[in-house]
């Protein structure tokens, strides 16, 4: 499985931006979208075996949200960026009265958060890294063998207290490599690196 963790931090939590100013008042939410968007999608199918959580932390809890794509159960995702941010934004402005998890759209669930929690819980798949462009060459890594679990920050880099938290978690940090990249290309780099270690793994010899 390949697990990602995204840390969006300015994205308004009650869906209250216009889908035509994503950058701006959706706080980034053309970045998000273009996360998930990469993540799922191949040239002409979606990819089945990954996982993507969000956090959304630009309001501290009760009003923190999470939102947790799915591959397997994953419908309605677009190639392009606009449909799939109305996916999220959707999620976010069902959830807001809500004080409990509930499926928005077909591999979409939504539900209020506690992020310092969240995170510690994520952490707790095996071989789980974190994203930093001052990381430990990704290259080789075990980490990525057989699937991955990486938590990654959205163009806006991890407050204080989540290093803090992630540190005291003893995360070790990957790099991708020596430029800062967009989120999603990070999440790019991921699936092709995993791709490949897909295709040399040696497999059971034909009987
Ligand atoms: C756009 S970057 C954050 C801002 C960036 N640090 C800057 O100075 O512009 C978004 C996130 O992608 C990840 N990232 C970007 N480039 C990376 C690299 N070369 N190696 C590992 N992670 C990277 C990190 O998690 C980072 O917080």
């Amino acid at each position: 499985m390949r697990r990602v963790l995204l840390i969006a931090h300015r994205v308004p939590v009650s869906g209250a931006f216009t889908l035509n100013d994503l950058a701006g008042g959706g706080g980034r939410m053309d970045e998000i979208a273009r996360c998930v968007s990469t993540f799922f999608s191949l040239s002409n199918a979606l990819r089945q075996d990954v996982e993507l959580t969000i956090l959304f932390v630009a309001q501290p809890p009760p009003k923190a949200r999470r939102i947790e794509v799915v591959g397997n159960r994953l419908r309605y995702l677009n190639p392009d960026e606009r449909s799939t941010a109305a996916l999220l934004k959707n999620a976010l402005v069902r959830s807001i009265p809500l004080d409990r998890d509930v499926e928005s759209s077909p591999g979409i669930r939504v539900g209020p958060v506690d992020p310092g929690p969240s995170i510690r819980a994520f952490a707790q798949h095996a071989g789980t890294f974190w994203l930093s462009e001052d990381g430990h060459p990704y290259r080789g890594s075990p980490l990525l063998d057989g699937g991955f679990s990486a938590i990654l920050s959205d163009p806006t880099d991890p407050t204080p207290d989540e290093v803090e938290e992630l540190k005291s978690l003893g995360i070790p940090k990957l790099s991708l490599g020596p430029r800062s990249m967009r989120s999603s290309q990070c999440l790019d780099v991921l699936n092709h690196e995993s791709d490949l270690r897909e295709l040399e793994r040696p497999r059971d010899p034909v009987r």
